[in-house]
Formats: C-alpha cells, sequence, structure tokens
C-alpha cells in the first residue's frame, strides 16, 4: 500500500492531446519551471506522452517524451492521469475527451470551441465520475480570467463584462489603424505567429470570440453554457473610412464581446464596437486581451494580457495542471465547481433577441449633396424619438460606380452617434433612412459602448 506521504511524491502523469502551438508551449513550460512548479504542488509533473498526426515533426522537437499517432492509446493509457487537449476542433478531440474521463482521468483542454457548444455535456460527465474539466486557456490566453470570474471575484453579483477577447482580430484592427496595412496581410502575420485558428474565419468573424463569450457568460452569471445565444458581428466590413471618423469623433474601433444581466435577461453579443478613446479598453493593442468586469461589490475591475500565443496560453493550462494536482486528493464537493456555481444552482436564463439590446449608435450615410438631406434625415430621428448626440458632415465626394445615385450629383458622409435607444428603433430608423431616394449606399450601423 503507498502511504500519503509516498503518493505526494509520485509524479502526476501528463498526456498531451496535441504538440502544436499551445503544446509545445505547456512542454516548455512544464520543463523549464519544473522545480519552481513542484515548490507549488508538492509533487512533481511529469509529461509523459503526446499525441499528433504527424510523429516525424514532433518527434524532431526532441521533447524526450514518447509521441504517437494514435490518440485513444494515450487517453486509455492507465499511467497517465491527466489529459490536456490542444489538438483543437470537435472531431476526436470530444470524443477523446469523454474517453479520458470515463477512464478517471482529469481532463484539460484550451478549446473554447468544445467547451462553448459541449462543455455541458462535458461537466456533467465529469461530475459522475468524479474528475475535473479544467479550461482556463480557452478564453483570453494567458490572462487568468476564469480564476477571477470564479474565485476572485466570488462574493460578487457580476452585472456585465466586456472584453477584447480576440487577440488576432485585435492585432488586425490595431496594425490596420496604426500602421494602415492591410486586412490580408495582418492576418497572414497573425497566421505564422500561431495566433490565429486553423480557420481564421473564426477569429475574423467573431465566432471565436463568441466561444469566449459563452464562457465567460455562464461563469459570471452561473448559467449553463449557452453557445447559440450570443449574436455575432465580425470585423472583416469595417472599413478605414469608419476607423478615421470613430477617431474624429472621440472613438477607437474595437472588437468587443459584451455580456449584460439585465432584470429581462441576458444579452450576449460579440460585434465591432466604439469605444471612447479615453477607455483602457480602447488602448488595448496588438495580440493583448482585456476584459473588463462590474461586479456590484468590487466595483469595476479590470484583466488585462496576451490574448493567444504560445507559452501564454501554455501558462494558463499549466496553472490548470497545478489547480487539478492540488484538488487530485480532494473530494470533488470540495473542489471548485467547474462553472463556478454548484451544478445544481445553475439558472436558465432568458436570452435577449437583437431587437431589445440598448446601446447607443453610430450611423453611416452617403447621401446627396443637396438642400432638404439632412431635414428629412432630422425628422426620422424625431418621429421615432431617438436622440442624436452628435452630427459630422463630411466634404462632398464624387459618385462612386454602384451607387443609387440617378442625378450623378456628389454625396457626403453623413456620421450620426445616437444616444443610448433599443436597438428595434435604431432598425426602424434604418429602414426608413435607407427608403429616402436621396440615401445612396447601404446605412453603416456600429453599436457604440461608453463603459461607464
Ligand atoms: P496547432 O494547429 O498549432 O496544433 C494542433 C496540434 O494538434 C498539432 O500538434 C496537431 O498535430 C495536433 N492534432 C490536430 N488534430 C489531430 C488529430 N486528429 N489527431 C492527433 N493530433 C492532432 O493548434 P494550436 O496549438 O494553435 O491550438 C490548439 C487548441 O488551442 C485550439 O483549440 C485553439 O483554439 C486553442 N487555443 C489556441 C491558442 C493559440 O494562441 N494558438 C490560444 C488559446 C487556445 P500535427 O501538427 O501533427 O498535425
Ligand atoms: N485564435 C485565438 C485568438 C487564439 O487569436 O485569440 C486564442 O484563443
Amino acid at each position: 500500500m503507498i502511504s500519503r506521504q509516498e503518493s505526494f511524491l509520485k509524479p502526476v502523469k501528463i498526456g498531451l492531446l496535441g504538440l502544436g502551438t499551445v503544446g509545445q508551449g505547456v512542454a516548455n513550460i512544464l520543463a523549464r519551471n519544473a522545480a519552481e512548479i513542484e515548490r507549488r504542488t508538492g509533487r512533481p509533473i511529469q509529461l509523459v506522452s503526446a499525441a499528433v498526426r504527424n510523429q516525424g515533426k514532433a518527434e524532431a522537437l526532441e521533447l524526450g517524451i514518447h509521441v504517437t499517432t494514435d490518440a485513444a492509446s494515450l487517453v486509455n493509457d492507465p499511467e497517465i492521469d491527466i489529459v490536456c487537449e490542444a489538438m483543437g476542433g470537435d472531431d476526436p478531440a470530444l470524443s477523446l475527451l469523454h474517453s479520458a474521463i470515463e477512464n478517471g482521468k482529469h481532463v484539460i483542454t484550451a478549446n473554447k470551441a468544445l467547451i462553448a457548444v459541449h462543455g455541458n455535456e462535458l461537466i456533467a460527465a465529469a461530475q459522475k465520475k468524479g474528475v475535473v474539466v479544467a479550461y482556463e486557456s480557452s478564453v483570453a490566453g494567458g490572462i487568468p480570467i476564469i480564476k477571477a470570474l470564479r474565485e476572485g471575484l466570488a462574493a460578487n453579483r457580476i452585472q456585465w463584462l466586456a472584453g477584447i477577447i480576440n487577440g488576432t482580430g485585435n492585432f488586425i484592427l490595431s496594425e490596420m489603424a496604426e500602421k494602415g496595412r492591410s486586412f490580408e496581410d495582418v492576418l497572414a502575420e497573425a497566421q505564422a505567429l500561431g495566433y490565429a485558428e486553423a480557420d481564421p474565419e473564426f477569429d475574423v468573424e467573431g465566432i471565436d470570440a463568441a466561444h469566449k463569450l459563452t464562457i465567460m457568460a455562464s461563469v459570471a452569471f452561473g448559467m449553463p453554457l449557452q453557445f447559440n445565444g450570443v449574436y455575432t458581428e465580425g470585423i472583416s466590413k469595417i472599413t478605414r473610412d469608419d476607423v478615421e471618423f470613430a477617431e474624429e469623433l472621440g472613438y477607437r474601433i474595437k472588437h468587443l464581446g459584451v455580456a449584460k444581466r439585465r432584470d429581462d435577461g441576458i444579452e450576449m453579443r460579440v460585434h465591432p464596437t466604439l469605444i471612447p478613446s479615453s477607455r483602457l479598453l480602447a488602448n488595448v493593442n496588438g495580440v493583448m486581451n482585456a476584459v473588463l468586469v462590474q461586479g456590484d461589490a468590487v466595483g469595476p475591475t479590470l484583466y488585462y494580457g496576451p490574448g493567444a500565443g504560445s507559452e501564454p496560453t501554455g501558462s494558463s493550462v499549466v496553472a490548470d495542471i497545478i489547480d487539478v494536482v492540488r484538488a487530485m486528493d480532494a473530494k470533488p464537493a470540495h473542489r471548485v465547481p467547474s462553472l463556478g456555481f454548484q451544478n445544481d444552482a445553475l439558472e436558465s436564463h432568458v436570452i435577449l433577441d437583437t431587437a431589445d439590446y440598448r446601446s447607443a449608435y453610430y450611423l453611416r450615410l452617403q447621401a446627396l449633396d443637396q438642400p432638404g438631406v439632412m431635414a428629412s434625415v432630422a425628422a426620422i430621428f424625431g418621429e421615432l424619438g431617438i436622440s442624436i448626440e452628435a452630427i459630422l458632415q463630411k466634404e462632398p465626394e464624387l459618385p462612386v460606380d454602384g451607387d443609387e445615385n440617378p442625378a450623378d450629383v456628389p454625396v457626403v458622409p453623413i456620421i450620426l452617434l445616437t444616444r443610448r435607444v433599443r436597438e428595434g428603433l435604431i432598425e426602424q430608423a434604418i429602414e426608413r433612412l435607407q427608403a429616402l431616394s436621396t440615401i445612396t449606399q447601404t446605412v453603416v450601423r456600429l453599436r457604440v459602448e461608453s463603459l461607464a
């Protein structure tokens, strides 16, 4: 029989599914900081094997671990205590994690798509087997935001959170705004640096951010994961004009994930957003992420750090390993619950429809440069009871091919900022603006958040 003292000294054995950007970060940190980590856990941690597709490529890394292309053998290996998944995608990652749980292993994943969409079932399966599902690295790379929401802020009723939670997207927007670089050029660099998802559309169209927002909203409000409740808009349609007009009005455009708890339900949305330039979030650039959390007791707190990359993400995976090692000998009921609230105390909420969102709005119209246009625009807002905060009329431009411009007269960009209003009303206003014969292009609509 192994004594308690001996069981503490016995190494905890780790198996890695995937040895790409994240997997290599985990391997490097575990090797470099082994002694420091053991001082924290009281027990050595040993990375024993990794499963990949291309064995030769992985063996060339010379990590001194067993490398296999048979991922099933890794999750069935009785020697392995903790399985860390950093391969991405649904299949075979999900079935491998289920097998690992079924075999009584604790599981850790960086795969936000998997947690956001299949997390409820994985957590339920893990609860049955008395093992842990940990996923710190799945949100905001190296920022310990799950730890902060689940533990540091546990005294609070969280009211809302808003964050820049995709490193690739923020890198693209920052480089475009600061250096005038093209979208495609910056995206290619983000891919080369290992920031982007296997399918970069996930980054650019906000799907990756929606996965992360789903996870944060559940942990913040204590509700089951509900990915299909997130409204998502990407950054691919942001133009240099909008970036410049926003700057003139004192705002920066950021791709924001917002989760708000209201009396009538929850808003979960990812979209390009104008933020006052003076706000800290507006000044988060490059691959950096930041999440602003409003709790009823603490007020606003802000969490900032690298949102992607090998060792920043590896840092979060290894922190999960350390947490799991510390909790391994604890009774399941004494561990921090997966979503921060007792599983049987999770509450379902109404997820609000876009028409019920409340926000301020930035609208850009292209209007014929002729008398009476501004009056007809203003009349629509007046009739709908929408207050206008600011109007900017730019220099006339020559007509562009494709404009609905029968008179072939110059057009003027008109930019309007509204006060906070129900989104359904803004949609009505846009519909009526669009019907005016003097409006020559599709109205651009962006949301504005003061984050006050
Ligand atoms: P990579 O593409 O760099 O690495 C994926 C690894 O998984 C590779 O070693 C690959 O092997 C292996 N793999 C993929 N599919 C299989 C399979 N079917 N069987 C066996 N091995 C497989 O991805 P990342 O490290 O960038 O991302 C991994 C996960 O981490 C994703 O879920 C991602 O969303 C998440 N994540 C990524 C971050 C980042 O900064 N990159 C940050 C936070 C989370 P091979 O190379 O041989 O094909
Ligand atoms: N593709 C993701 C990003 C990786 O750029 O944020 C980190 O989750």
